[in-house]
């Protein structure tokens, strides 16, 4: 359950914005500026093993406007404040520790001494409206309080588990691919305008809802929830401060009753026994660990939007950026003709793409998801420190202490556009970064997984990456191979990573699609 979302970065961010809106958050923005003004002559207790406290250069309200204005890359400006791997910001008393370098992030994303399961068992009770009793499936005991219990690493385990390599992801995956092969399908000779980005949303947004919860899931019952997932996402911020959800997140609040209600009914229905192995399982402990039917549904609803609003962006940045370069695209139909079979039925001609075989035998389109994933998936990596712990930081020898009660944040946007990392070449996309001998890879040609952490790290490492990664793949194919598609005023490249936060990309609101010249009459069907 590693929360991927750009969006649930910092509170800080949104905290900001929302001030602008809600005149009732200024009351408490003025009692924050007091706390913050306390704290502001009181860092004695900063240990100078610590990252430094990087101030603010307008005092006290400073980070405030700095997340308002620029966003996550906030972080990236402060970061030049300092020559350390890490820095400290210090808001209303509380500590948090971003860390900048590759080096350091990997250490700190290996550490035993910091978890996420903290946060989680805090905000997602909070955001999700559960009840009391449904505390103890977040390691939450009577007393209120995270008592280090393993419940959360044990259901990320399970799922991890039912989700690996085999049957137990092939299955979804395939159900998640016939959906996108059939909205491929439904285009013909004629060109079609279409806004790229909501048309692929919507597509593996259904896909991977079909794909974990089977044909008869509530997305596919009731098409209005894809739109409902992605404006949960986007209240899913205000949602966590638990404070008042009806007035400050009011939309937020709506989504979430209705996404709940529906898997609540799936459940009641007897129709959750199409879905994958991985849900039945999480499902059959939630029972067994006595959380009610309702507090399940809502847990479903977080699940759900975890697994699709970080797959979707990854997917756009893969087909946009193939899209805007022709050389790039030939190359790739070329090499994903060794895994089609074209065959006559009695039904007419079939095309099917082997995705179980092209990730072997096609390295390109493979380097291609990669890089994908390096400009489109760039989760900011929340933990809490658990107990003092010192890191070094492998590059400068540099060795820095994290206390524990604090919280550390991993933006993996930083690392993924560093251009010391990526040899000068971070900012465009190119696929050869992680073919043999590219900058991504080592002597012997695996990729370097310091200073690329686009599923998280460490015992977070998100456990439907596998999952995601056929649903990219299928997609990226099979636009690819079925459509030819035409951007108005031309494709183009685009890193989602420099502008951290945006998920909507540019360019693509109208599209124009068609089938192939010479493939208008065939089925396209994928093979996992
Ligand atoms: C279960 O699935 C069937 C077939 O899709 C559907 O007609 C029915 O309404 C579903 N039941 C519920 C309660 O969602
Ligand atoms: C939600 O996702 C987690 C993994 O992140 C899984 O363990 C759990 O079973 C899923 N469902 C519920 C109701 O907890």
């Amino acid at each position: 359950m590693d929360i991927h979302t750009t969006s649930s970065s910092l509170p800080l961010d949104n905290l900001t914005g929302e001030a602008t809106r809600h005149s009732s958050v200024y009351v408490g923005l003025g009692f924050c500026v007091l706390l913050a003004l306390w704290h502001y002559f009181d860092v004695s207790g900063h240990d100078p093993r610590e990252p430094p406290i990087v101030k603010p250069s307008i005092p006290l309200i400073g980070h405030f406007v700095g997340f308002y204005r620029y966003g996550v890359s906030y972080m990236d400006r402060m970061r030049h404040h300092t020559s350390w791997p890490a820095y400290t910001l210090s808001v209303m008393g509380h500590k948090t520790y971003v860390v900048t370098t590759p080096g350091l992030s990997h250490a700190a994303l290996k550490s035993k001494s910091m978890s996420m399961e903290p946060l989680i068992a805090y905000v997602a009770p909070k955001m999700l409206g559960l009840s009391k009793d449904a505390g103890h499936h977040f390691g939450i005991d009577h007393t209120g309080f995270y008592n280090g219990s393993p419940a959360l690493r044990e259901r990320r385990e399970e799922f991890g588990h039912a989700l690996a390599p085999g049957p137990g992801v092939n299955l979804p995956g395939q159900m998640c691919s016939d959906v996108v092969a059939e909205a491929v399908n439904a285009f013909d000779a004629e060109w079609a305008t279409r806004d790229f980005y909501q048309w692929l949303r919507d597509v593996i947004t259904l896909g991977t809802a079909n794909g974990l919860y089977g044909p008869r899931s509530p997305v596919a019952l009731d098409k209005s929830i894809i739109e409902d997932i992605w404006t949960f996402d986007e209240n899913q911020l205000r949602l966590s401060w638990g404070f008042l959800p009806n007035l400050i997140a009011p939309t937020g609040v709506r989504t979430l009753n209705k996404i709940s209600k529906a898997f609540e009914q799936f459940f009641q229905s007897g129709n959750e026994s199409f879905a994958s192995d991985a849900v039945k399982l999480g499902i059959t402990t939630a029972r067994k660990m006595d959380v009610s039917i309702e507090d399940y549904s809502r847990i479903e609803v977080f699940n759900v939007s975890v697994a699709t609003v970080n797959t979707v962006p990854t997917a756009v940045a893969m087909i946009q950026n193939i899209l805007a370069n022709s050389n790039l695209l030939q190359a790739l139909r070329k090499e994903l003709e060794s895994v089609l079979t074209v065959k006559e039925t009695p039904d007419g001609r079939q095309a099917e793409l082997d995705i179980g075989r092209a990730e072997t035998e096609c390295p390109l389109l493979h380097a291609c998801y990669q890089e994908a994933l390096r400009i489109g998936s760039t989760p900011t990596c929340n933990r809490a420190v658990l107990e003092d712990v010192v890191l070094t930081d492998p590059d400068t020898g540099r060795e820095v202490l994290f206390k524990k009660g604090w919280r550390v944040s991993i933006p993996t946007f930083l690392l993924h556009n560093r251009d010391t990392f990526w040899g000068g070449d971070a900012e465009t996309f190119g696929p050869e970064k992680f073919l043999p001998g590219g900058i991504a890879t080592d002597s012997k040609g695996k990729v370097k997984t310091q200073g690329f952490v686009p599923y998280g790290g460490g015992a977070h490492l998100c456990p439907g990456r596998h999952l995601a990664k056929m649903e990219i793949l299928a997609s990226g194919a099979l636009v690819i191979m079925a459509l030819d598609c035409e951007a108005e005023n031309g494709f183009v490249t685009q890193n989602y990573a420099l502008n951290a936060g945006a998920k909507k990309p540019i360019g693509l609101d109208n599209v124009k699609m068609r089938r192939r010249p010479g493939w208008e009459d065939v089925e396209w069907k994928v093979k996992i």
